[in-house]
């Protein structure tokens, strides 16, 4: 993540959710490694948090190269990597953690060339 920026952008105020603090920040983690990893150098990463109706959606945001349609079959069902020395685990992980121990949702949004955002939310208090 060497020159580049990491934005968090909280849109008003009071956000409280109940999670464990440990695997969401596995989650965080690899979103802004996946996106970091997609940025170009001087490039930005937003990541933006918004209370959203008896959730908190937090989203990573990048500007790369986007998600091919072979690749985003596969994200959430296999252990797919397209990096060497990637293990592929993360996305799955990711799904688990927010979907299955937080009672959340986890999906993105993607446009080859133009950049790729992951979204998920957590039950608001
Ligand atoms: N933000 C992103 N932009 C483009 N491709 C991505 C992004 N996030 C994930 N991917 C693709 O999904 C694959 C799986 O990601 P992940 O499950 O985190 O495993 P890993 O990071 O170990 O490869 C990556 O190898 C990459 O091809
Ligand atoms: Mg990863």
């Amino acid at each position: 993540m060497l020159n580049k920026t990491i934005n968090i952008l909280p849109e008003g105020n009071s956000l409280h959710a109940i999670f464990n603090p440990l695997d969401i920040q596995r989650v965080l983690q690899n979103l802004i490694i996946n996106a970091g990893y997609v940025t170009e150098s001087e490039g930005k990463v937003d990541i933006r948090i918004v209370r959203n109706d008896g959730f908190l959606k937090v989203s990573v945001t990048d500007k790369g190269c986007g998600i091919p349609g072979d690749v985003q079959k596969f994200l959430f069902k296999d252990t797919l990597t397209t990096k060497k020395g990637g293990n592929g685990l993360g996305l799955l992980s990711c799904k688990g953690i927010v979907e299955e121990n937080h009672q959340g949702k986890l999906w993105f949004k993607t446009e080859v060339g133009k950049g790729t955002t992951f979204h998920f939310t957590l039950p608001d208090l």
